[in-house]
Order: structure tokens, then C-alpha cells, then sequence
């Protein structure tokens, strides 16, 4: 397998890793920083400086692969457009030149879904991004369906990544002993990164394509989810005061991964 990580970030290092290492691919690795080029160069074959701005750049990096991973990740909050939706449509134009790559991957996010008020939501539900942002996320996910021609697309929408040097317990442990405004009852999916290499895995190996929920089995709300971890961490658990009104809930679904497991996929670490 030659394969292209176009954004390898966290999730991209630990693919490349695992493919090079364990399953002997050939692995092209992208960044947009010259200075990560030697840290990519020790766990992929071929280090690339990319942005996906950078059209000739983008078509040198995906010639001659037989897959490609889109796993670019925003900077920040201001930057999704670019980050997401101008990649898509990049990518989309390099793969026209680049007709050996049978299938593109691409790892989003359920933010599609959008707050549905804790309702569980699967693959064939109605997409309602509850921003802007989200609504970067939709298109990306169209431009990528409809544009990437006779090539098999997979889209992944991620929960939260968890994992090493990612622990939940650095997302969350400021809020030990706090209070938080609202209840804490909304809800939130999360996905550790050996699955996410996992899945990936198991989607070249079997070139899954479609829409792909890759999310844990058991969504938790807020509340549940800090309580789980600080008193695993022997920490204070927050107060809520349902005096003052929630932040806004754009990710509060029950978000299913029935349909990755009816494929024969089995997570991991299927529970926090
Ligand atoms: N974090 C979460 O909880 C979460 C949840 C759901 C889904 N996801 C999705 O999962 C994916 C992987 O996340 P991650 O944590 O691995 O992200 P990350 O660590 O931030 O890595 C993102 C990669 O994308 C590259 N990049 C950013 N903008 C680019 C551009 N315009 N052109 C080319 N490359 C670009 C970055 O380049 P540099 O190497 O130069 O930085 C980096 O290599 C992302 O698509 C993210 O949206 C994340």
C-alpha cells in the first residue's frame, strides 16, 4: 500500500506510524511547517512540506499513492474554511492528475450532527450543524462525496480525540472543583486514537466507502463524563449552578457507531 497523510498532525503521525512499522506501507507524510520535516521524516518514507493552498505541491504528494488520508486540522476557530473546505476542493483538483489513488479518506467530525438535544443520531440522520464552523465541516464532507470521481471516498466523523498526550484529564481537569454553569447534561462522544488508527486501518484494508460514525459506545453527558474521570483521578467533582444559563450545545447528540461495527470493525477501547 502506498499511502498519502495530507496534515499529519496527531492522528496522521500515529497512522503513519502504525503503517510503516506494523504493516510495512509506504507512507508520504504532509506538514505546512519546514521545521517538522525531520520528525516526519522518522516515521514516514517520503516528508513533504504541503499547503493545501499549494496545488502543485498538493499533486506531487498524492501521485502514484493508491490511498490518501485528508487529515488537515484548523489552527483555530477563524481558520475552518480555509483549513477544511478550500483543502477539500484542492484535494479534489490534485486527484484528477493523480489516477492511481482508488480511495480518499478523510476523518471529520460529528459536529455535522449538530444539538439535538441528546437524541441518538446514526449515518442516515438529517444534518444540522448548529454554526458556521459546523457548516464548514457539511460542505468539506460534500465536496469530498460528490468530486472525488471513480475513487472510493470513506468519511469518518470523529468524536472527541482522546489518547496519549491528549488525555481527557488535560481537556478537563481545570474544571475539578468548579462550578459550571447549566446541569452538565449534555451530551458528548469521544474516540480514543488507537481507534481512529484502527478504523482507519480496517477502512483501507476492506476500502470501506461511505459515511462512517467513529465514535465510542457510550456517549456521556458532561456531567457523567467528569464525574467518571475526577473520580478516577480521586479529584473534586464540579458543581453545577442551573441558575445560570448553559453554553451553547452545538455537539449534544447520542451519536450510534453501529453501522462501523456491522462492518466487522471492533473498537478497541470501546468505553473511557
Ligand atoms: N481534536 C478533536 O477532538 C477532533 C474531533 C473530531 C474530528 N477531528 C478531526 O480529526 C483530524 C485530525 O486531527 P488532529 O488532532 O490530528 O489534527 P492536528 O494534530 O492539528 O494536525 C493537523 C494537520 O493538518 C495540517 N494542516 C493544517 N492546515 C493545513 C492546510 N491548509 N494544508 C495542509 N495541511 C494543513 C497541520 O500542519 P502542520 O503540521 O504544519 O501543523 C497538521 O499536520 C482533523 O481533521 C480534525 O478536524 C478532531
Amino acid at each position: 500500500m502506498r499511502i498519502a497523510i495530507i496534515g499529519c498532525g496527531y492522528v496522521g503521525t500515529a497512522a503513519a506510524r502504525y503503517w510503516r512499522e506494523k504493516l510495512g506501507w509506504t507512507v508520504t507524510a504532509t506538514t505546512t511547517r519546514p521545521e517538522r520535516l525531520p520528525e516526519l521524516e522518522a516515521i514516514a518514507d517520503r516528508a513533504l512540506v504541503v499547503h493545501s493552498s499549494d496545488l502543485q505541491a498538493l499533486t506531487a504528494a498524492v501521485q502514484d499513492q493508491q490511498a490518501v488520508l485528508l487529515s488537515v486540522g484548523a489552527p483555530h476557530f477563524s481558520a475552518y474554511e480555509q483549513t477544511y473546505l478550500q483543502s477539500a476542493k484542492q484535494l479534489i483538483a490534485a486527484l484528477k492528475s493523480a489516477p492511481t489513488v482508488r480511495q480518499l479518506l478523510y476523518t471529520g467530525s460529528y459536529a455535522v450532527y449538530g444539538d439535538r438535544d441528546g437524541a441518538w443520531v446514526d449515518e442516515s440522520s438529517a444534518l444540522k450543524p448548529a454554526n458556521r464552523n459546523a457548516e464548514i465541516l457539511t460542505e468539506t464532507e460534500q465536496v469530498l462525496r460528490l468530486g472525488a470521481g471513480e475513487c472510493d471516498v470513506c468519511l469518518l466523523r470523529l468524536g472527541g480525540i482522546y489518547g496519549p498526550e491528549r488525555d481527557l484529564l488535560d481537556i478537563f481537569g481545570w474544571a475539578a472543583g468548579t462550578t459550571l454553569p447549566g446541569d452538565g447534561s449534555d451530551y458528548s462522544n469521544w474516540i480514543h486514537l488507537e481507534d481512529i488508527v484502527g478504523a482507519l486501518t480496517f477502512a483501507l484494508e476492506h476500502r470501506l466507502a461511505g459515511v462512517f460514525n467513529l465514535v465510542g459506545d457510550d456517549p456521556l453527558t458532561r456531567r457523567a463524563l467528569l464525574e467518571h474521570l475526577f473520580h478516577l483521578h480521586n479529584l473534586d467533582v464540579p458543581n453545577w449552578d442551573g441558575t445560570v444559563a448553559a453554553l451553547p450545545r452545538p455537539y449534544n447528540a447520542r451519536v450510534s457507531n453501529a453501522k462501523l461495527k456491522a462492518t466487522g470493525y471492533s473498537l478497541c477501547r470501546p468505553h473511557i
